[in-house]
Order: structure tokens, then C-alpha cells, then sequence
């Protein structure tokens, strides 16, 4: 089937939330879609995953279907290999020159979705504007929420000692979320909400064009790849995201629950590391 055909295929609910989708895109300059793209093997979906969020900084040419029986091949199955780089992102979405403060500003006293209801800050990112490495995660929890800054309670910390483990410290890398506000109860961002927040993130991310993308958690790789695949099948292994290399790995959250995954984390950042040229530092000698 033409990749351009689906908007008029889709079953009739589907097609309004496609159009204003599409519509919201391209008021925020960010059209047109990449409609070329091909889409990679992965294993099918697990059952037991959560549900899908939708692909966030890589807009896909489809959004989820109505109900209907067939499950394989839908496009947020797949994880889409062949795409532009993060300057050309920027570039052909008018933001050739792009910077974060210019983002944020955009971004402004954001009441895009429902999450503005509940929230007290907006968690817009941290960081170095030129890392190499940028570790995204799901969305602001409680201390996120009151300090402004991503990753600042105990997962942070958590988060933290990894970045320091690799040989940097925190300041060197660039640190944000799928969404910039908290969703109530700490529950998972929705569909939509990604959908759209993602804008702003495709930007940060062309913005910086970090060589390693490091996904903390099933959210955030599944909304940057476009699949709803569970971490579990994909977590440690390469992907292109528009010219930079992408690895998802377990969050420090899923860490302090499941101590036992720290080996798995770890064996993930010492892949990061050798991309980087790191070395981890070495231990200090103890005193007295
Ligand atoms: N968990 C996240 O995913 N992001 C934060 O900023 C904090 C906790």
C-alpha cells in the first residue's frame, strides 16, 4: 500500500484526532512527515506490555488505527531505521539554528494538554546544551515537579551515581523527559500527552545532536523508536534515531524496585562508555 494512502483509509473515528494531530504539527512548523521510511523486524509484541505510547519525536505517517483484528505490521510496531538526521530535522522544520532556550521560550507557560492541570513546574531539561549523551526518561515525578529539574529525587540520584560510574559527572551530559509535566499520580504519560509534548523533545534533541541517546525506561524508548514492544526485548541493543545512536535501558525507578537489574544497566552504559571513548575512573582510595 502507498504510504500515502492511510489518512484515507482510516477507519472514520480515527481520522479528526489524525487530522488535528497533523494540523497542530504543522502549526508548530514541524510538517512535513517522513513518509519514506522502511520498517525493521522486531519481535511481535508482548501481550503484557503496556499499552503503546504513541511515536513521539519521530511523527509517524499513521496514527494507531481503530479497532481491527490485524495486529502485525501497524507502524507503531516498528522501529524506523531510515530517517534524516537530528541537524536535518531541525533544518527542514525551520529551526536551522535552534537552541534550548529558543525551545523553552516556545514552549512557554505550556497548557497544550491536560497534564498543565496538576502540575506545579514545567521540567524542561537539564544539562550541558552540547553533550554528547542525553538520557531521556518518562516524565516529572513529585520532586521533579517542585524543583523544576528532571531527575532530582531518588531515581535521579540513582541516575546520578550511573552518570559518575561512566567517568562524567552530571553536568556533562544533557537530562529530560518524554513529557515536561508531571502526570498525576506519577501515573504513565498517555498517548496523547506524548504526542504532544514530542514536539518539543524532537527539537531539544536536534537542538543538542547528541551522539548517544540514552532511553531510561519502557516510555521513553517506546515513544522515541515508535514501537510497543516491551523494553525487556529491545533494552542494551543500537538503534539510528535520526544520525544519533540510541540505546534503552531499564529506569532507575524499575532499579530501586529491582536491584538485580543494576548488572543489566550497567553491562548497557559500559556499551554507551566505549562509544564515548570513556573509561570509568578509577575507585578512590579509601581513608584511614
Ligand atoms: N522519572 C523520570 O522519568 N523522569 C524524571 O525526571 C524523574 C523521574
Amino acid at each position: 500500500m502507498p504510504q500515502s494512502t492511510p489518512l484515507l483509509l482510516m477507519a472514520p473515528p480515527a481520522r479528526p484526532s489524525l487530522e488535528a494531530w497533523l494540523r497542530y504539527f504543522d502549526d508548530l512548523g514541524l510538517g512535513p512527515f517522513y513518509l519514506d521510511r522502511t520498517a525493521m523486524e522486531l519481535p511481535a509484541a508482548d501481550p503484557v506490555a503496556a499499552p503503546p505510547p504513541t511515536p513521539a519525536a519521530s511523527p509517524a505517517p499513521v496514527l494507531p488505527a481503530a479497532a481491527g483484528p490485524a495486529r502485525a505490521a501497524r507502524p507503531q510496531d516498528a522501529v524506523l531505521p531510515v530517517v534524516p538526521s537530528l541537524f536535518e530535522v531541525a533544518s527542514r522544520a525551520g529551526f536551522e539554528g535552534d537552541t534550548l532556550p529558543r525551545i523553552r521560550e516556545d514552549l512557554g507557560d505550556c497548557k497544550r494538554c491536560r497534564l498543565c492541570q496538576g502540575r506545579n513546574t514545567i521540567v524542561f531539561g537539564d544539562g550541558n546544551s552540547q553533550a554528547r549523551l542525553v538520557f531521556v526518561g518518562e516524565g516529572p515525578g513529585h520532586d521533579e515537579d517542585v524543583q523544576g529539574l528532571p531527575f532530582v529525587g531518588r531515581a535521579g540520584k540513582l541516575l546520578t551515581q550511573m552518570i559518575e560510574a561512566m567517568g562524567l559527572r552530571r553536568g556533562d551530559v544533557y537530562i529530560c523527559n518524554v513529557v515536561k509535566c508531571r502526570p498525576p499520580g506519577n501515573r504513565q504519560p498517555e498517548r496523547d500527552e506524548i504526542a504532544t509534548c514530542s514536539p518539543f523533545l524532537d527539537r531539544q534533541l536536534a537542538a543538542i545532536r547528541p551522539k548517544v541517546i540514552v532511553c531510561l525506561g519502557g516510555v521513553a524508548a517506546q515513544a522515541l523508536l515508535g514501537t510497543n514492544k516491551a523494553i525487556s526485548q529491545f533494552r542494551g541493543q543500537w538503534f539510528d534515531f535520526r544520525g544519533a545512536k540510541l540505546l534503552a535501558t531499564y529506569h532507575p525507578a524499575f532499579l530501586l524496585r529491582t536491584p538485580s537489574a543494576k548488572s543489566d544497566v550497567w553491562t548497557d552504559l559500559k556499551k554507551v562508555m566505549h562509544e564515548l571513548g570513556l573509561k570509568p575512573p578509577k575507585p578512590k582510595p579509601r581513608s584511614g
